[in-house]
């Protein structure tokens, strides 16, 4: 505990990572996972992959904001789309974990409130396109531009499978797919493990903390 409270302390006052001290108070990532998704956006810039940054799962923007900083720090074009249905965690589904019930309703937001944190950041906002409802409604009609970072931090299997099956195949080669609950939510575990293996996908999911993973998509 007093760790984390050390850790909350040491970025608030470290100049180096401005977006994330103003993410703190606005995403549900800890600091450590904030500060690892920066690095791997970064990383991410550097490779030089061409794309949009995508982010399923945004409630009130702050891990979107850290990514999309760092793609704009080296592309100042990328374009970010989030998606989110902002009334709440909807309800998860059979593969899901009984615990996961507790959350329903949770995390409500809306795009003015991401808009906000973007703007407390100091980033731009026209750039950004946030599209509100559930995943099962908006992504099917969604014509996606080819992908260099996709964030997929909506917690159940069900969203998890739905995002994975519409935007993996646009994500380019040496692009970055993170998945903020493999490490918790086992619902989200068991739909990523089942995409890979249903597509023979030999990728090693590398840690960004306890829960967050990623991996780079191979064939660059
Ligand atoms: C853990 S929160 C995202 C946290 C955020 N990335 C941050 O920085 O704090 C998960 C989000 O996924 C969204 N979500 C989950 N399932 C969804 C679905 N089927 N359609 C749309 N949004 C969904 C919820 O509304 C919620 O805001």
């Amino acid at each position: 505990m007093l760790s984390k409270v050390m850790r909350r302390a040491r970025v608030a006052l470290d100049p180096r990572l401005g977006v994330v001290r103003v993410a703190l108070s606005r995403s549900l990532c800890s600091a450590r996972r904030l500060i690892g998704l920066r690095a791997v956006a970064d990383a991410a810039a550097r490779r030089g992959v061409p794309g949009a940054f995508i982010e399923c799962g945004t409630y009130l923007g702050g891990s979107s904001a850290v990514i999309a900083e760092r793609l704009w720090a080296r592309d100042p074009g990328v374009a970010v789309y989030l998606f989110d249905v902002f009334t709440g965690m909807p309800e998860p589904g059979p593969d899901d974990p009984k615990e996961a019930w507790d959350d329903v309703g949770k995390f409500v937001s809306s795009p003015e409130e991401v808009r906000r944190t973007y703007q407390m950041a100091g980033l731009p906002t026209d750039r950004v396109t946030i599209t509100a409802g559930l995943f099962e409604r908006t992504l099917p009609g969604f014509a996606s531009p080819a992908v260099s970072v996709l964030h997929v931090d909506c917690d159940w299997y069900e969203p998890v499978d739905l995002v994975l099956r519409t935007f993996y195949d646009k994500v380019s080669p040496g692009g970055t797919v993170i998945f903020d609950d493999y490490g918790h939510w086992s619902g989200c575990r068991k739909a990523v493990d089942r995409f890979l293996e249903e597509r023979g996908l030999r990728v090693s999911l590398t840690p960004i903390d306890r829960t967050s993973h990623y991996f780079i998509k191979p064939g660059a």
